[in-house]
């Protein structure tokens, strides 16, 4: 892994340091002329310095804190040339040690982003004692921001301000519903600033600008989106306040409250995907370079009899619906890795030419991976059955589900659809492809930086489908659509008329509702303006 990823630091560029001052500035402009700031891991100084730069009349006595002690200097030195109406402590730790002398008027910075597996027992041990303390679930505790956005509401005065850069899954992912409602609770104003951009484009992170004021002017949450062209700030246009209950995703601001409640009144009509099929991930195999072949390798050494096709990703599907023998056929032609080594024996049971391939991976340490360890037999991937459809969890323009006629395995890029009784499959799928179903992904589903959307099951699980039986003739109709690479917009005019509306007595004004909504949110989730 990357190493800036493991210190969580991707420093803050300049035009944006500067626009995030302006805005605080502008909203503190009222405030008394001394102003105590905190910037809980500075880095080289981006804030600080954008503070000088734009500090009006304003004394500040700021407290910067860096584990960095190198960067911690550079801060230092900085601030020598600055002049003598601020004050500056500094605090070359962790800011999870840190031990404040005082409560502070604005807490500001861009936190580093460490996920839980790359921090110390002991970073773990006060980022779950802060979560505790303020009567959160320690178990929600997933990445170091979050313990730093807490610490610093702790450290905050009667009236301040906190200005942070947060990953954009601090609006929609569960084990943020619990800091969400906690915002809502000890915050008045509360400010999120999109952006129609990647700004750190190498991590491919999509970030948002969290601005929680403990006493404000206008309350409530309110969305702003940042229009940034050739690294600079373009404009700032108001997206309106918040529209629905606390325990929701704050991704959805997009949708006002008679949207909402149009979606929920159609959304009842509907069986939801569990009702309709056991939905389960798929099959980790933890190495997949090392467990998945392609056919050349399967054949140069000779492991034929030792594995057994699987799909790795639904770009190794090919256009239409059905996972079948052609389908396999072209991974196998073009060598795309496809075939999982099946082992359940013990070594002294295998012929040398599989003993030589194991040996490559003790020599690649893929023994010693967590999962591996945790095996009887490292090599010993858990089997589970062929699923009759299967679900690719993320997606670009939409969703992806199809039958799986190959009875091939999949990764756990996929969930594994086994129907209940009573049910086909056929028309499972065919049901799914509707613009409500669709929209409702968007809506259930997360999405990161490059606008990949994600369901994870339980999402998934919860999606509507409007069932209708079908023939084959049906099935296949809709299959040679997407094999011909009909534009989705296109089939969704044809599946809404035979699901939504000659089925479901949706009326065509209702479907052309819902289609622009979807729209609406798609073109969010994807950057297109
Ligand atoms: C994302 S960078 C941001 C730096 C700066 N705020 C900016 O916007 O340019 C995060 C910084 O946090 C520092 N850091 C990481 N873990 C820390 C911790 N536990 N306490 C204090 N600083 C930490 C890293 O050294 C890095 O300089």
């Amino acid at each position: 892994m990357n190493s800036n990823k493991i210190n969580g630091s991707y420093y803050t560029p300049n035009y944006l340091a500067e626009f995030i001052i302006k805005e605080v500035i502008d909203i503190n402009a009222e405030k008394d002329k001394e102003l105590k700031v905190l910037e809980p891991s500075s880095g080289d100084g981006i804030f600080i310095n954008s503070l000088l730069k734009n500090a009006g009349n304003s004394n500040y006595i700021f407290d910067i804190v860096e584990r960095e002690p190198d960067e911690l200097n550079k801060v230092r030195n900085q601030f020598k040339g600055g002049d003598s109406h601020h004050f500056a402590y500094y605090h070359p730790i962790d800011f999870l040690k840190f031990q404040a002398e005082r409560s502070f008027d604005l807490i500001i910075g861009n936190p580093p982003y460490i996920g839980r597996k790359h921090l110390s027992k002991e970073q773990i041990e006060s980022s779950q004692k802060i979560f505790s303390d303020n009567l959160l679930d320690p178990n929600n505790f997933k990445n170091i921001w979050m313990a730093f956005l807490l610490k610093s509401y702790n450290l905050l005065n009667v009236d301040g301000t906190i200005c942070f850069i947060l990953p954009a899954e601090f609006l929609q992912v569960n084990y943020t519903n619990e800091i969400r409602n906690f915002l809502i609770q000890n915050f008045e104003e509360i400010r999120i600033y999109l952006f129609n951009e990647l700004i750190f484009h190498d991590i491919e992170q999509d970030v948002i600008i969290l601005h929680l004021a403990k006493k404000g002017k206008a309350q409530g949450i309110k969305y702003l989106e940042v229009s940034t062209l050739n690294d600079r700030v373009i404009s700032v246009k108001n997206m309106g306040k918040i529209s629905h209950v606390n325990n929701d995703k704050w991704s959805n601001y997009l949708l006002d409250h008679q949207e909402y409640d149009f979606i929920k009144s159609i959304n009842e009509n509907f069986y939801k995907v569990n009702e309709l099929c056991n939905a389960t991930a798929g099959i980790v195999t933890a190495a997949n370079d090392f467990f998945i072949l392609n056919s050349s390798s399967v054949r140069n050494m000779q492991l034929d009899n030792y594995v057994h096709p699987i799909i790795k990703k639904s770009s190794n599907l090919s256009s239409g619906l059905v996972v079948n023998e052609d389908n396999l056929k072209m991974l196998n032609d073009e060598d795309i890795p496809n075939q999982l080594l099946v082992l359940n024996e013990d070594i002294q049971n295998y012929p040398e030419f599989v003993t030589k391939y194991l040996d490559q991976g003790i020599t690649q340490n893929i023994h010693e991976r967590y999962k591996c360890r945790k095996r009887n037999r490292w090599y010993e991937v858990p089997m589970l059955s062929a699923a009759e459809a299967i679900f690719f969890k993320r997606s670009g323009k939409f969703p992806k589900l199809v039958v799986n006629d190959a009875k091939i395995l999949n990764t756990d890029t996929g969930y594994r659809i086994l129907m209940k009784d009573g049910y086909d499959v056929k028309s499972f799928v065919y049901s799914f492809y509707n613009s409500f179903t669709l929209l409702m992904s968007e809506i259930c589903g997360r999405f990161y930086g490059g606008g990949v959307l994600e369901l994870t099951p339980n999402e998934f699980k919860r999606l509507p489908i409007p069932y209708i039986q079908i023939s084959s003739y049906q099935f296949d109709k809709l299959d040679e659509l997407f094999k011909n690479q009909t534009p989705i917009e296109e089939i969704l005019e044809y599946t809404d008329k035979k699901i939504l509306i000659e089925t479901f007595k949706l009326d065509e004004k209702e479907v052309e509702r819902i289609r622009k909504i979807k729209t609406k949110l798609m073109k969010r989730r994807l950057k297109l303006n």
